[in-house]
């Protein structure tokens, strides 16, 4: 979700004005997908690296935060929606880590949308995290899926479709591991300026696209068949 600090600089306005058009931006686009039946929904909200911001934008960031959570939470539930939080999260001011424990339990047994916000997240570091574990489990062995269920997103599918908005081509460390053969999408627009427009403009490219998976053509369309 890139992009406020721009769209607010554009209208001669604090970065921090931008964050709060972003989170309005954030309410109607999680609406939108569930209501066009995505069943996960992973949002990039702040990154390791997003920590060294200056505290006063970070306090307004965590600020935000509580404020969705508390705003949105019942309606999530009443909507399907289920809670999930990947990154280091005891980062995060003790208070905020309890709302979100809240919420994760209030939304437990939601299963229309799953719906993950990435927090103090890196994936570097869920990598390394996940490495560390698999050393603490000796394990003996290890194959794909035994490490993916290591990972913060244990249990969830890898993403169909990454949006990236704000115009920047690259990854920033958003989820290395499962954009394996997810299917990229980026876009100029800002965050702020992001709806469910751009939603569907994103979603109609991802249908047009092959999904081979290292496979020839021809092999997919045999396997279609069956
Ligand atoms: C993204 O907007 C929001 C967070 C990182 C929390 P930015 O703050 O990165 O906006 P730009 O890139 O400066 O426009
Ligand atoms: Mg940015």
């Amino acid at each position: 979700m890139d992009g406020n600090g721009r769209w607010a600089k554009r209208r001669g306005q604090d970065r921090i004005y931008g964050h709060r058009r972003g989170i309005e931006a954030t309410k109607t686009t999680v609406k939108d997908a569930r209501r066009m039946g995505v069943s996960y929904l992973t949002l990039f909200a702040l990154s390791t690296e997003n920590l060294k911001r200056p505290r006063r934008e970070l306090e307004a960031l965590f600020n935000l935060l509580r404020g969705y959570i508390r705003q949105e939470i019942e309606q999530l539930v009443e909507n399907g929606v289920r809670l999930r939080v990947i990154g280091r999260t005891e980062l995060l001011p003790k208070d905020l880590q309890e709302l979100i424990a809240g919420a994760l339990a209030k939304s437990k047994n939601c299963r229309k949308m799953t719906l993950t916000i990435a927090l103090c997240y890196g994936g570097r570091d869920e990598i390394l995290r996940a490495a560390a574990k698999a050393m603490r489990l000796k394990k003996k062995s290890l194959d794909e899926k035994t490490f993916s269920a290591l990972l913060d997103t244990a249990g969830m599918p890898d993403p169909d479709l990454l949006i990236r908005t704000g115009g920047e081509l690259r990854i920033s460390n958003f989820l290395l591991w499962q954009l394996a053969y997810t299917e990229l999408y980026f876009t100029n627009t800002l965050w702020p300026d992001f709806s469910g427009k751009e939603l569907r403009k994103a979603v109609k490219f991802y249908q047009t696209r092959e999904r081979r998976f290292g496979l020839t053509s021809e092999q997919i369309e045999e396997k279609s068949q069956f």
